[in-house]
């Protein structure tokens, strides 16, 4: 199973994955998890990437790509049950730049999750987490940033007929049942 997971910062992707990857076995790489494990490690990556995370800004281009492939290339040749994207693509030139890495190593998309969920919600939950990044000005030009370059992706994935929608709002466990009726059918 080859996946993304797209939606607003906030909309519950990073919650969900625990619970996918112990019911498919699938690996997953997290673009924002690995850009944080390198401004921890006070890496010379970290120390370019961090100025854009605190201003809630994608990261430049050749960071992200060079990150992924290393990961992506790594988990397909590792897991035979595929692999789930999370925080990548975030706009169109990374999109393309997927559809060619997975080309090139002929493991296409199965299916694109997009999780719908009403951002007074997602500034409400993340307010309540605390991350450094979660201050309410930051937040907000995240939406706004996911707004102008991610959003579109939506429409990019549905031409492509890959877009499976799944409404993000109610209990984690409620979400998930939601996830699990759509990707059973392609497990
Ligand atoms: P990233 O790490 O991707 O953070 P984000 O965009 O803020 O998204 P989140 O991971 O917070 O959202 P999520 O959907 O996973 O929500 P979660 O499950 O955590 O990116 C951080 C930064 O890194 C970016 O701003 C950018 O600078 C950079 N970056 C990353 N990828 C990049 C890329 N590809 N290109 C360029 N730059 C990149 O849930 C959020 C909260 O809500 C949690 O507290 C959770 O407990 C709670 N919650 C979840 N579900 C529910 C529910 N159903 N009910 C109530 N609360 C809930």
């Amino acid at each position: 199973m080859r996946i993304v997971l797209l939606g607003a910062p906030g909309s519950g992707k990073g919650t969900q994955t625990d619970a996918i990857i112990a019911r498919y076995g699938v690996s997953t790489v997290a673009t924002g998890d690995l850009l944080r494990a390198e401004v921890a490690a006070g890496t010379e990556l970290g120390q370019r990437a961090k100025p854009y995370m605190d201003a809630g800004e994608l990261v430049p281009f050749d960071i992200v790509l060079g990150m992924i492939e290393n990961g992506l290339k790594t988990l397909a040749a590792t897991n035979p049950k595929g692999f789930m994207m999370d925080g990548f693509p975030r706009d169109l030139a990374q999109a393309e730049a997927l559809d060619k890495l997975l080309a090139k190593i002929n493991q296409p998309l199965d299916l694109v999750l997009f999780f719908e969920v009403d951002y007074e919600e997602i500034v409400k939950r993340l307010l309540g987490r605390g991350r450094a990044d979660d201050n309410e000005e930051t937040i907000r030009n995240r939406l706004r940033v996911y707004e102008e370059k991610t959003a579109p992706l939506i429409d990019y994935y549905t031409r492509k007929g890959l877009l499976r929608t799944v409404k993000g709002s109610g209990t984690i466990e409620a979400i998930g049942a939601r996830i699990r009726a759509v990707l059973d059918e392609i497990a």
